[in-house]
């Protein structure tokens, strides 16, 4: 569909940009704060650790007012699980509460809204060490720290997000540092499909529980969602497409939406012996979770051809490989690709909201979208980021023309308010507008920077999303 004019952003859009725990605050064993999966893995080789990152802790105060000064309506960070629950359940570490106390705070301070994410990749390692999401009870453990969560911040925090990239958990968990396995594991899929699915029971609980506790509360999941392409016309691929989209998209918000199991996916399940197994009461569970929102993370779209048998498995989140008897993955020629070989996609953007509100029909904020680049600081204090101007402007561009399509659009939080260190390749894999002055093993002064992308983005705040011509004051 061609607009002749496009539909205005909504007037209190949440524009804004996003973080999570482990990878901005640093400070991972201090005051109290117990070890994470995170803290406890081995970095991929020539990759930072993860025990300082863009030291947020210490600087959450000027990193949140650099976010004013953007003209930000929303934060949206994570809360570390163990900050609170050293152990993962049990005792309560006061400093840790502290903590997001001081961080929904100041938020509020400057008319930010706080959307917080209760999860993002970050099991506590005692919990790791009681079998992780392998044991069933990994639900009332999520349940435990969810209560928590609302009773301490739910009279400031109105929108909270269940777990961060659940699919990315489930498909390349060893990627990004977050599978614990049981030794004993004889069938791997369906070890990893019935952490799974403790992970939907435990978010359905969570969004029953939010709404009993926090009536005013709104509550959503966060998976990473890429429409899948087929890669030809011919018929065997557009099965390819739909099996690929089930696997990784739709198994997510199907279930968290309708509380019902996609139905390719549980087939493939069936064929591998790999169904999970239910305990009484989570079907009653699943169907009694209802999100308010829809929020996913989008980098790019996936194309896929038939699998002819020679799926090689693995990749990371946006560069899978395909799953075997399902999809074999293929490389657009049609789209761009980062420094950091992702492909780029903007229209697919467009296609992948109206997608996602035609299957729905529920509110959508955009927890992810962002460039990860080599980023330089110039001798004159300034980084020049042009092709991040581009990617976002890109970007936005398409989100307009989907609300102009219809689609229901409450905010967009592009990766990330500030340079942290990515999931698998460093910090040297820039997203920030703020630059953060360290690399991956030189941890320098920790300044924070304006990028030029952090004045251009300031000015489409102020204009709501209008104007996005490449040029900026700095002021
Ligand atoms: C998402 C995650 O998968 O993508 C973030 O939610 C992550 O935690 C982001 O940082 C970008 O990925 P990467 O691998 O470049 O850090």
């Amino acid at each position: 569909m061609r607009h002749t004019t496009l539909k205005p952003f909504p007037k209190d859009f949440l524009w804004g940009a996003s973080t999570s725990a482990y990878q901005v605050e640093g400070a991972n064993l201090i005051d109290g704060k117990g070890p994470s999966c995170q803290d406890v893995k081995k970095v991929p080789e020539g990759t930072s650790e993860l025990d300082i990152c863009a030291d947020q802790y210490h600087r959450y105060k000027e990193d949140i007012a650099l976010m004013a000064e953007m003209g930000f309506k929303v934060y949206r960070f994570s809360i570390a699980w163990s900050r609170i629950l050293p152990k993962g359940t049990g005792e309560i570490n006061p400093k840790g509460i502290e903590y997001y106390n001081n961080v929904i705070n100041e938020c509020l301070k400057y008319d930010m809204v706080p959307l917080v994410t209760m999860f993002h990749f970050d099991m506590p390692a005692a919990l790791d060490e009681r079998g992780s999401w392998s044991n069933p009870e990994s639900v009332d453990w999520f349940l435990e720290f969810a209560r928590v969560m609302f009773e301490n911040y739910g009279d400031r925090v109105k929108y909270w997000l269940t777990i961060n990239e659940q699919n990315m958990l489930t498909l390349v968990g060893p990627m990004i540092g977050t599978m614990v396995l049981p030794k004993d594991t004889k069938n791997v899929l369906k070890e990893i499909y019935q952490q799974n699915h403790h992970m939907l029971v435990a978010q359905a609980k969570a969004m029953a529980l939010c709404h009993e506790m926090l009536p005013g509360a709104k509550i959503g999941p966060a998976p990473n969602i890429s429409l899948v392409y087929p890669a030809t016309c011919k018929p065997e691929d557009m099965i390819a497409a739909q099996n690929f989209n089930a696997v990784r998209n739709w198994l997510y918000l199907d279930m968290a939406v309708y509380g019902k199991y996609n139905n390719i996916v549980w087939s493939y399940l069936e064929e591998h012996d790999a169904l999970p197994t239910f305990a009484p009461g989570d079907a009653e569970a699943l169907a009694n979770g209802h999100p308010d929102f829809i929020a996913f993370n989008y980098y790019n779209t996936a194309t896929v051809e038939a699998d002819d048998g020679t799926v090689v498995e693995g990749g990371d989140q946006q560069s899978s490989k395909g799953i075997t008897g399902m999809a074999k993955t293929f490389p657009n020629p049609n789209l761009q690709k980062s420094q950091f070989g992702w492909e780029i996609d903007p229209i697919g953007f467009r296609a992948t909201l109206r997608e996602v509100y035609s299957r729905y029909r529920l509110p959508i904020v955009i927890t992810e979208n962002g460039l990860g680049a080599y980023d330089k600081l110039e001798e004159d204090g300034r980084v020049h980021d042009p092709y991040r101007i581009e990617y976002l402007a890109k970007h936005i561009e398409q989100m307009h023309q989907a609300i102009s399509d219809g689609v229901e659009m409450i905010g967009y939080c592009p990766w990330s308010a500030v340079d942290l260190v990515s999931t698998h390749e460093g910090i040297r894999k820039r997203y920030g507008f703020i630059y953060v002055d360290r690399d991956d093993f030189d941890i320098r002064t920790l300044d924070r920077y304006r990028k030029d992308s952090f004045y251009w983005y300031k000015k489409v705040i102020a204009s709501n999303g209008e104007d996005l011509s490449p040029e900026f004051t700095v002021e």
